[in-house]
């Protein structure tokens, strides 16, 4: 199977990378990404002498260079992971959410047209369908309803890849994954976060009172649903993956809190947490869940991390991983920072 993946240099592509060379010794993987402040060949470093595995670092959106990929190179399969994907970022500047998320999974289907693939995975997210209240999940069949500039450019990145399967027979299946943690993920979102500021003294910003719901999945858990989706899924689908793991934001924090403190002895984190304004207003959706029967049934994957222990070895990669974090830790990330969390 020869692969292309895009955006393979971030969070979940870079797991997802590492999860196919080690899985599937047949594969072939060529990772076209344009190392945004989000894009790091640090992630990579384990596997970049790998012959099954080269890089290119491009634009998805760069028709004449995503031709002469395809072009040289005869893929079987796209793995789509490269998108702007945090939400604040969004709320800030809509722009290259618009740009990478829509225009340039369009020219990723386009291109496909020309040099037909077996399949193309987009790879989207739960965000799509909005909100959900106290009860109840959503299922492939619930409508989109994005609440955000980051879910709606992932949305109609969805309807533009079902319009390319309907009016094209690009061969589309659609990966709704809730929201993950573990190694690499980028210290703008929760868990991460969170770690890097009590590593570094500094305070732990909850957003509102800490009540809103996230369905928590481990990233290797999404690996494998990724790669049943690949290897099983049926053209044409969307297939949820959630991970059956809620918790408010206020007890994550409340547990990255005592893990580390177990861990580095340090004491009195609790005492840095501190409730913000909601950069998100409005926009923030109160909770996410999936319903994971279609996958279960037909694909028979099912979330298999328990959450404590897997969030351990996520906490216990950042430590032994300073040097990582210390490497995203630039002048645009402080920039960002200043800018989200100007009231602490
Ligand atoms: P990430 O921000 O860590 O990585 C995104 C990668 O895409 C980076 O390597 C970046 O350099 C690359 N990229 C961005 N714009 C590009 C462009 N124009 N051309 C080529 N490469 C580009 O994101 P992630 O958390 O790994 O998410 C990967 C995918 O999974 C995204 O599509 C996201 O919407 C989706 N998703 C993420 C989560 C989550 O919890 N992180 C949950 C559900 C779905
Ligand atoms: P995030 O990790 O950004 O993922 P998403 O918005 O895609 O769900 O945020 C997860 C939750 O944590 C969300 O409800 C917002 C909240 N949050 C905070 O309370 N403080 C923070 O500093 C961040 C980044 C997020």
């Amino acid at each position: 199977m020869n692969l292309l993946i895009t955006g393979g240099a971030g969070f979940i592509g870079s797991n997802f990378i590492r999860f196919v060379l080690r899985q599937r010794p047949e594969c072939r993987i060529t990772n076209l990404d344009k190392l945004t402040y989000a894009g790091n060949l640090l992630n990579l470093k384990d596997v970049e002498g790998d012959p099954r595995y080269s890089f290119r670092k491009g634009d998805i959106g760069d028709r004449t260079l995503v031709r002469s990929l395809f072009k040289g190179e005869r893929f079987k399969a796209v793995v789509h992971f490269a998108a702007e994907s945090h939400v604040d970022r969004s709320i800030l500047d809509a722009a290259p959410f618009l740009e990478t998320n829509v225009m340039g999974t369009r020219v990723l289907l386009e291109v496909v047209r020309q040099y037909p693939v077996e399949k193309f995975v987009q790879i989207s997210t739960d965000e799509v369908y909005g909100s959900l209240g106290a009860s109840g999940t959503f299922s492939e069949v619930s409508p989109v309803n994005p609440s955000s500039p980051y879910a709606a450019s992932k949305a109609a990145a969805d309807m533009l890849c079902q319009a390319y399967y309907r009016t094209y027979g690009v061969p589309v299946l659609i990966a709704r994954s809730s929201n993950n943690y573990g190694p690499y993920q980028f210290p703008e979102k929760l868990i991460p976060l969170m770690i890097q500021n009590a590593l570094t003294d500094k305070e732990l910003p909850v957003y509102g009172e800490g009540n809103h719901v996230r369905d928590w999945l481990y990233v290797e858990d999404t690996c494998r649903a990724i790669d049943a989706i690949l290897q099983q899924g049926k053209v044409g689908e969307i297939y949820n993956a959630g991970g059956k793991c809620e918790r408010k934001n206020i007890d994550i924090v409340e547990i990255i809190c005592i893990l580390l403190e177990q861990k580095i002895g340090k004491r009195g984190l609790r005492a840095k947490i501190r409730f913000i304004e909601d950069p998100r207003g409005a926009a923030h959706d109160f909770r996410y869940a999936l319903d994971n029967r279609k996958i279960e049934q037909t694909l028979g994957w099912r979330p298999q991390a328990e959450f404590n222990s897997s969030l351990e070895r996520t906490i216990e990669w950042y430590l032994e991983n300073r040097a990582w974090l210390n490497s995203v830790m630039t002048q645009e990330y402080l920039e960002y920072y200043e800018n989200v969390y100007k009231s602490i």
